[in-house]
């Protein structure tokens, strides 16, 4: 497919589209954030961390951090996979040192009390911060919108805050498919309408980040991790076919094959789990880009670890299109030389 004249220079659109580059396109999940001292000089003056997701001066400038000391390939969008649960009407928190706080949803009556009167409002906040960024961002720098796929985000509302097992969505879905299956529709709208407003504003790409898509066995994966990511991939493809997308489907294993078969994304996001080979012979299909899959942990190490396992990626990958990538997101404690590292090698400026 031709790119559009504005964005050919984008070598993660090239990449998105099928071709091979070498070098890789590169960027990082989590790439702001706190591992950047000028990240967390922002965030020690912003009241809640919602704020700062809804303040567009902000979180425009939180996102270009990355992008100034790194050069990245593309920016990723300063927001949250929170802000949709928020736009619903539920509570949500994020403590200090603790993560995420929801108010829990777990049955009808909880569901009732949710409604979408207001997230075109809450959304549009957020849909200014992708307009700034298109505007403040080189051509060849693409953007990269994103939500979380209904099934993560449910874990979270059901749990009412992260979990080692997702037990509360795992068990009402067993228990109450019907009901479940309403909350999962009601995602399925809203993420829908979320970045179509996204793709609308100026984003390039767009990533849905399922975290937790390796929580469930094959049947009840196909029901709520594929059925409704296939949905929005759809609706998302008639409304901005220019605009690609990057499923993120993490934990799964050997389904991320039927995944990226099933769901008709552009690119697929391979967490650590995955094998080159795998990676390879997925991109090799030709139907879909490969995104990953460096650990998080080797970038933090550094040294052989992170220099042997970034060698194989690009050997692995050479001649497949392969957005350089972690498998997970950047972890706080991260030295920043090691990203400039990673970023040099990656660019082929630095010898092993
Ligand atoms: O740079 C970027 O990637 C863009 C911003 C971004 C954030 N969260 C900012 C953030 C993105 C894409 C996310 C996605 C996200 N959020 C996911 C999916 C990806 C993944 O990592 O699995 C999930 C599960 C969440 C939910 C969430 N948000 C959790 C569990 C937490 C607490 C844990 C943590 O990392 O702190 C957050 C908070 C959050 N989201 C922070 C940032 C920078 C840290 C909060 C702070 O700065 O105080």
């Amino acid at each position: 497919m031709a790119l559009p004249a504005e964005r050919s220079q984008s070598r993660l659109l090239q990449t998105l589209a099928g071709q091979a580059l070498t070098p890789p396109p590169i960027w990082l999940m989590r790439q702001a954030g706190r591992y950047l001292p000028e990240y967390r000089a922002v965030r020690a003056r912003t009241g809640s961390f919602l704020e700062l997701c809804y303040t567009p001066a902000l979180a425009a400038e939180v996102t270009l951090q990355p992008i100034r000391r790194y050069g990245f390939d593309a920016a990723i969008l300063f927001s949250d996979i929170l802000v949709v649960p928020d736009a619903l009407g539920q509570r949500v928190d994020f403590v200090e040192g603790e993560g995420p706080r929801l108010e829990p949803v777990r049955s009808q009556a909880d569901l009732a009390r949710l409604n979408g009167d207001a997230t075109r409002t809450k959304f549009a906040r957020v849909c200014e911060t992708v307009a700034r960024l298109r505007q403040d961002l080189p051509n060849g720098t693409a953007l990269i919108g994103f939500c979380g796929a209904p099934w993560t985000v449910a874990t979270y509302m059901a749990e009412g805050g992260g979990s080692p097992d997702q037990r509360a969505a795992r068990l009402w879905a067993y228990r109450d498919p019907a009901g479940f299956g309403r909350l999962v529709e009601m995602l399925v709208e809203a993420s829908i309408d979320y970045l179509a407003m996204q793709a609308e504003a100026g984003a390039d790409v767009l990533q849905i980040f399922d975290t937790w898509a390796g929580s469930l066995p094959p049947r009840e994966f196909e029901t709520w991790v594929v059925e409704p990511t296939r949905r929005i991939v759809a609706a998302l493809r008639a409304k901005h076919p220019q605009v690609p997308i990057i499923g993120f489907p993490r934990g799964v294993g050997r389904k991320i094959g039927r995944y990226v078969a099933e769901t008709g994304v552009q690119g697929v996001g391979c967490d650590t789990g995955i094998d080159v080979e795998h990676m390879r012979s997925l991109a090799g299909s030709g139907q879909v880009a490969v995104q990953g899959n460096l650990d998080p942990m080797a970038l933090i190490a550094g040294g052989e670890a992170l220099r042997a396992q970034t060698e194989a990626l690009l050997e692995g990958l050479a001649g497949v299109p392969h957005i350089f990538n972690l498998g997970h997101g950047i972890l706080p404690e991260t030295p920043v030389e090691h990203v400039a590292w990673l970023v040099e090698r990656v660019r082929g400026q630095t010898r092993s």
